[in-house]
């Protein structure tokens, strides 16, 4: 399939089609603590000696917090038609249940008047990675009340946002936040055991369908779930490649869409956990299953897989000679997002989907004189993916947006500030924020509803 943006190719996209950008709470807000706030694990984490790149912590960030206003003014000069963001629960719930803090009800609620006073449809997604400190005391997500804890907090924000908001995502990425977080510890709450991941991931599933169900009770627009899918491609055709790619693939793609959609786990995941691999009481899939309106997907790459009596228990694949990869060290590989979309469809049928996240970090120049920020390897990454999504559209995939990754330049989790993802460059000192060339460029995509896709860049 050409994923190459050529004059010849029509590359509209469908009317109606959703182009926007995303961001989540902790990486940009700052002020953690502002206006009675409770702390998140990543205030925790972040303030542990040794725990993020630099000792970077979430409490400045974007100052987003303060700036929020002037950021949605960007957004409408940018043209985006959609902004995705992140709520930080422990502003809402200080305690993580009970106690509702209104100012930050009354944040949130600001920003989605702005978005919507300048024609942005919010999307917003309950939980990216801030847990309240105080439901970590209580065992966060390895406690199985995190189900109710959820749906708690998503009906205090259904309450206040459902009239404005139309679109909701329960959970971002649930197998990062067992991987990171509960398996090999470089993520909050920093905890490495095999035995603690299985048990955290099917609570996080436990939790986003008690979340869909209470939505299904108060809400009346649109509710989902964002993963993150990465393809596993065999490094041979070696029998031994071909079975572990077969386990990656369970691992991290299927562990999450599995139980949400089909009500049952891949039955690899028993091998890939082996005496970690805890009873399932089958009733919970009841939960866990819910009718979705859509799945949201972030893709930043594939991974090629070679067996490794440890994998995927430890992180890698194999780089391939050639190839480009980005300042995160992953490959860039346009062609598998066309690849998962297919799939998904072949596998759990035609449910709308959305690009929740796709981006590259690399080093960018510096500001240049006149407020220029050069970066032809983020238009080419975003370019070469974009048309990849049209081409999975082309083949009858019902994709009906695009959020690019990020917005901002802002806090990469524990490798802090040293990675730059935004279209839009941040300055830490200043808190000038300045267009970088991707995002006058896909300005110009927005505008033309995907036509400028194939003209030619500005290099
Ligand atoms: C996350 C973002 C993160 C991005 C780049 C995704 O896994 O949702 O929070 O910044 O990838 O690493």
């Amino acid at each position: 399939m050409p994923t190459d943006a050529s004059p010849t190719r029509d590359l509209r996209f469908p009317e109606g089609f959703l182009w926007g950008a995303a961001t989540a709470a902790h990486q940009i807000e700052g002020s953690p603590m502002a206006d009675g706030a409770g702390p998140s694990i990543w205030t925790r984490f972040a303030h542990t000696p040794g725990m993020t790149l630099n000792g970077d912590t979430g409490d400045i960030a974007c100052d987003h917090y303060n700036r929020w206003k002037d950021d949605v003014a960007l957004m409408r000069e940018l043209g985006l038609k959609a902004y995705r963001f992140s709520v930080s629960w422990s502003r809402i719930h200080p305690e993580g249940i009970g106690r509702v803090n209104q100012a930050g009800v009354d944040f949130y609620s600001r920003l989605v008047d702005e978005l919507l006073a300048n024609d942005i449809e919010p999307l917003l997604t309950l939980f990216h990675w801030d847990l309240p400190a105080a439901l970590d005391d209580k065992g966060g997500w390895l406690n199985r009340d995190c189900a109710d804890w959820f749906a708690e907090y998503g009906t205090t924000l259904y309450r206040a946002l459902d009239g404005r908001v139309k679109k909701w995502v329960t959970l971002n990425e649930p197998w990062v936040i067992t991987d990171g977080g509960y398996l090999h510890g470089a993520l909050a709450p920093g905890h490495r055991s095999r035995y603690e991941a299985p048990i955290a991931s099917h609570n996080l599933m436990r939790a986003h369908g008690a979340a869909v169900q209470a939505y299904r009770a108060e809400g009346k627009h649109e509710i989902g779930l964002v993963v993150n899918i990465e393809p596993k491609h065999a490094a041979s055709d070696s029998a031994e490649d071909e079975a572990a790619v077969k386990r990656a693939h369970a691992y991290m793609n299927e562990q999450y869409l599995h139980p949400a959609l089909l009500g049952r786990y891949p039955p690899e995941l028993a091998e890939v956990f082996g005496d970690a691999w805890p009873e399932i009481d089958p009733v919970d899939f009841d939960l866990i299953r819910q009718p979705l309106d859509f799945v949201g997907i972030n893709y930043y790459t594939r991974s090629v897989t070679r067996a490794d009596a440890s994998y995927p228990l430890r992180a890698g694949g194999v780089r391939q000679p050639g190839a480009t990869y980005t300042e995160t060290g992953w490959e860039v590989f346009p062609m598998a997002l066309t690849e998962l979309l297919l799939w998904f469809k072949d596998t759990y049928g035609d449910l709308p989907l959305y690009i929740t996240e796709n981006g590259a970090a690399f080093f960018d120049p510096p500001v240049a004189e006149g407020g220029r920020v050069r970066d032809p390897l983020r238009i080419d990454y975003l370019r070469k993916h974009i048309t990849a999504v049209h081409d999975a559209i082309t083949a009858g995939v019902d994709v009906r947006g695009y959020m690019a990754w990020s917005l901002l330049d802002n806090l990469e989790w524990s490798l802090g500030y040293s990675k730059r993802f935004g279209i839009v460059h941040v300055d830490y000192g200043t808190q000038q924020r300045t267009p970088k060339d991707s995002a006058h460029w896909y300005s110009g995509v927005i505008a033309s509803n995907g036509r400028a896709l194939a003209d030619p860049l500005p290099y």
